[in-house]
């Protein structure tokens, strides 16, 4: 007993050293602490922060269970740390059983009859305690206190730097989790354009692997499309000359893997070691899709301008005629007044048909319209629309042929949007068909309906095929029409979950565009 005192400093201060895992520290120290005092429990509280609460780490006792539990905050109020706390002195307790404080009883109970509870100071604070306890009664006294007086400093270092350790671990923790799932290219790059930190995300949004961006110096600039790669440089040169402090909203593109382009915006800061700015770091964020919008917005409106332009010119070369024919005197005359009323209820027509396509396909586009689902007999539609339409068919010298099977079963669908559908389908195949036929035919399918609208007219090549369906296209730019029915069409089928398609041999060799609708009971 009460043998060598430095051996067992010297033995803490390699605990302190050898590991930081706050279990390793109390188990070391608790063999260590055996070999000088005896005990048949041992245990370390630490006081929370607020220093209303205290935890109980129970270091070794010879016998099964104890009701003060690890992991469970404890009152300080009644206890012997309190006292412990109060005073800032060891505190001996002879017998548990006269004992005056809360864990007394409980001790007792275990057996244990005699406890010394000794303050754990660090800086000048006391942050927990350690506690002897043994089953002999009035055993530990001022010896014990004396000497280990001289080897709780060591102790109260070691165990405040586990618990900082824990600490620092655990915030860690936090960090890397944040980082590990972050949608966001999270990255740390030296001045030389060597990777510190990349985060997973970044192969999600490029196909490469962080491994590749760590292996390789300067990979990330590697990836850049080459119409951005100078700018992004330039850019990243600024921040580290220190002419720039921070980097925001840099937007440019990469090449995916796969070789997709995606968009990235970047935002990124100086890494300062004093004043020196040894790297950068910041975040990545894809985006592809707002791009896409930003693109397909600006298409639209240049596309909407454009379609718009043409019949506003012709209606103001109109009204110029119009003027001019007044100044000459012969606005009078029938042909001229025809001729300029002929121009502009033609353009106004096309500029109303524009309009009604574009609100009808932002109304489709946007999705927010639900669809009114009843049951729909095609038959009837198709009805309807040849009835309406054959007039202008037959003043083309074109012939409609209404070849529904008359015992065609019915749909669950949206009637005015079916009847929209077939109005611009026959409407494109009058339109296309000079002197020919019109054929609207259909068939039941295992699961779904096809309709069929053939026409004799002007056809369709590979590369008109392929486009047809695109907003705004048209074969012939010119050509009355906004090239958005079809777009309206495609639309209309994808809601009710069909399909729908073109097939033509070619230029002037007539086209069928064909649909499919679901013969499901009910569409959503
Ligand atoms: N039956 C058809 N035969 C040949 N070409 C067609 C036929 N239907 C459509 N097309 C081609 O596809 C293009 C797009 O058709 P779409 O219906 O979308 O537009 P549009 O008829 O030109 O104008 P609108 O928006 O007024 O319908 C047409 O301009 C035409 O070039
Ligand atoms: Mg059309």
């Amino acid at each position: 007993m009460f043998t060598s005192k430095k051996v067992i400093i010297l033995n803490i201060n390699k605990i302190i050293f050898s590991s930081l895992d706050i279990r390793d520290v109390y188990q070391t120290m608790s063999n260590e602490l055996l070999k000088v005092i005896d005990f048949d429990r041992l245990s370390v509280t630490l006081i929370s922060e607020d220093n209303n609460l205290y935890e109980n780490f129970v270091l070794s006792k010879d016998y099964e269970d104890t009701a003060l539990k690890e992991g469970v905050l404890y009152p300080m109020e009644g206890s012997l740390m309190k006292r412990v706390v109060q005073f800032r002195e060891p505190v001996i307790v002879g017998d548990t059983s006269e004992g005056r404080f809360l864990t007394d009883a409980v001790l007792f109970k275990e057996g244990i009859r005699s406890r010394l509870g000794f303050p754990l100071e660090y800086k000048g604070k006391v942050i927990g305690s350690v506690n002897f306890g043994i089953k002999q009664k009035d055993y530990y006294s001022k010896k014990h206190i004396h000497f280990f007086s001289q080897i709780a400093p060591q102790l109260a270092l070691a165990i405040e730097n586990t618990r900082l350790f824990s600490k620092i671990k655990e915030a860690e923790k936090k960090y890397r989790d944040i980082i590990e799932s972050s949608p966001d290219i999270i990255f740390e790059c030296t001045n030389e354009g060597e990777f510190l930190l990349m985060s997973p995300a970044v192969e999600k949004i490029t196909g490469y692997p962080a491994d590749q961006f760590y292996r390789n110096r300067g990979y990330g600039l590697s990836l850049c499309h080459s119409d951005d790669q100078e700018r992004v440089q330039n850019e990243i040169l600024l921040l580290l000359h220190g002419l720039r402090g921070i980097l925001l909203d840099l937007e440019f593109r990469v090449i995916h893997k796969e070789g997709m382009i995606v968009w990235l915006s970047i935002e990124a800061l100086p890494i300062k070691e004093g004043n020196t700015i040894v790297g950068i770091e910041g975040f990545c964020r894809e985006i592809t899709e707002r791009k896409k919008l930003e693109e397909l917005k600006n298409h639209l409106i240049r596309d909407v301008t454009h379609e718009l332009k043409t019949p506003v010119a012709k209606i103001e070369m109109a009204v110029d005629m119009f003027e001019r024919s007044l100044k000459t005197g012969s606005a009078g005359v029938p042909e001229r007044g025809a001729q300029v009323q002929e121009i502009l209820r033609n353009n106004i027509g096309r500029l109303k048909n524009s309009m009604k396509n574009i609100l009808e396909i932002s109304r489709l586009e946007s999705g927010m319209e639900p669809l009114k689902v009843s049951n729909v007999s095609l038959n009837e539609v198709v009805k309807q629309v040849v009835s309406e339409m054959t007039g202008a068919a037959t003043g083309k010298g074109n012939v409609v042929v209404n070849g529904m099977p008359s015992d065609f079963p019915t749909i669950r669908a949206d009637r005015e949007k079916i009847y929209q559908l077939l109005v611009h389908l026959i409407d494109n195949a009058i339109k296309f068909t000079e002197q020919g036929k019109i054929c609207i035919s259909a068939m039941v399918l295992p699961d779904a309906l096809e309709v069929t609208i053939g026409d004799t007219g002007r056809g369709l090549e590979e590369e008109s095929k392929k486009r047809v369906f695109e907003k705004f296209y048209k074969e012939t730019p010119s050509a009355y029409g906004s090239g958005i029915g079809l777009a309206i069409c495609k639309n209309i089928v994808q809601i009710h979950k069909g399909r729908i398609w073109v097939e033509s041999k070619g230029k002037g060799m007539g086209s069928q565009f064909i649909f499919t609708l679901p013969l499901q009971r009910t569409v959503s």
